[in-house]
């Protein structure tokens, strides 16, 4: 068996974090400058059944056998197994790589499954599709934050603009005019199965108020749709700061996120708002094409540990 090896974009939300969790449509859009890779290896000297997983990021050398049962990187390994119905894997060894902030929003953890499973399955001789990878990265996040909504591995297994609504059939969004993001990194961790569990225990205590916030999201994500595809994306600017309004009325954001969403909009973005969990993580500003390099340099001024500026081609 050759070796086989997978990547996976990352991912950022445009517009609908965790009003998405409650049913409300979101937009996210995959960020290809960074990526997740997995390559599998056959170990012909190794006896049958022993799988090496290999994470420099993460310090990790391991058998797959000595990771516990619920790590997430054996789960992705153990999904691909039981969807294909194999008992065991062939000797190899799995090694991943990722330049996807880890806890930051950009989807780190379901790019690295999805990679993963890519490789695994491809490597066995069954390539899956991408809808079929997004269901086993699925199976894996629920791992992770207990109620994902589904966004992320949608977003990244099918690796276009999507327009997602849980249990809805996948809507792939045609993006008109390329637009530029400057995305900048809090430094901040952001814990998202913590902020989902919070958001969701407000809710409980204020359902009314919640479900108001969630739909006024919803609204806008399904606004920023049109305006994606009619071409006039300028205008996306004044609903991210709305929706950034909604998210700190939710109690997700934090002071780190809004100095860098206050110093990319004196720096002359369009629009800024937090992207994913919250609590820190990343934020991201829209900007004219330009102007890019000027905010992102604004936003180190402001605290931010990274930039990247990234622009969403035009599709479809
Ligand atoms: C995380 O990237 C986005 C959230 O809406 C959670 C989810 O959709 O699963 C906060």
């Amino acid at each position: 068996m050759p070796a086989f090896t997978a990547t996976a974009p990352g991912k950022i939300i445009l517009f609908g974090e965790h009003a998405v969790v409650y049913g409300e449509p979101a937009l996210a859009v995959p960020i290809s400058d960074v990526q997740a890779r997995a390559t599998i290896q056959a170990e012909l000297s190794a006896p049958p059944g022993q799988m090496q997983i290999i994470a420099p990021d993460i310090g990790l050398k391991s058998s797959l056998h000595d990771l516990a049962e619920d790590h997430p990187l054996k789960r992705a390994v153990q999904e691909v197994l039981d969807h294909l119905d194999i008992p065991a894997p062939p000797a190899c060894s799995l090694t991943i790589n990722s330049t996807i902030p880890i806890a930051s929003g950009m989807g780190s953890g379901a790019a690295v499954s999805t990679a993963i499973i890519r490789a695994f399955s491809g490597f066995l001789g069954h390539p899956l599709p991408a809808e079929q990878v997004s269901k086993l990265t699925f199976a894996v996040e629920k791992i992770h934050h207990g109620t994902p909504s589904g966004i992320d591995n949608t977003v990244i297994a099918c690796e276009q603009p999507v327009f997602y609504q849980k249990g809805e059939p996948l809507q792939i969004v045609s993006i008109t005019q390329p637009f530029t993001l400057v995305i900048a990194h809090t430094g901040i961790s952001s814990p998202t199965g913590e902020v989902v569990g919070s958001v969701r225990q407000a809710w409980k205590r204020e359902p009314d108020r919640y479900e108001d916030l969630f739909s006024a999201v919803g609204k806008i994500a399904r606004e920023a749709r049109i305006i994606l595809e009619r071409g006039t994306t300028v205008e996306l600017g004044p609903l991210m700061d709305e929706n950034q309004a909604l998210l700190e009325e939710m109690g997700v954001s934090s002071p780190e996120l809004e100095a860098l969403i206050q110093g990319a909009r004196a720096a002359g973005a369009l629009g800024a708002k937090l992207s994913g969990g919250g609590w820190g993580g990343n934020m991201l500003a829209l900007a004219q094409e330009e102007q890019a390099r000027r905010i992102a340099r604004a936003l180190t001024r402001s605290g931010a540990t990274r930039t990247i500026i990234n622009r969403v081609e035009s599709s479809g």
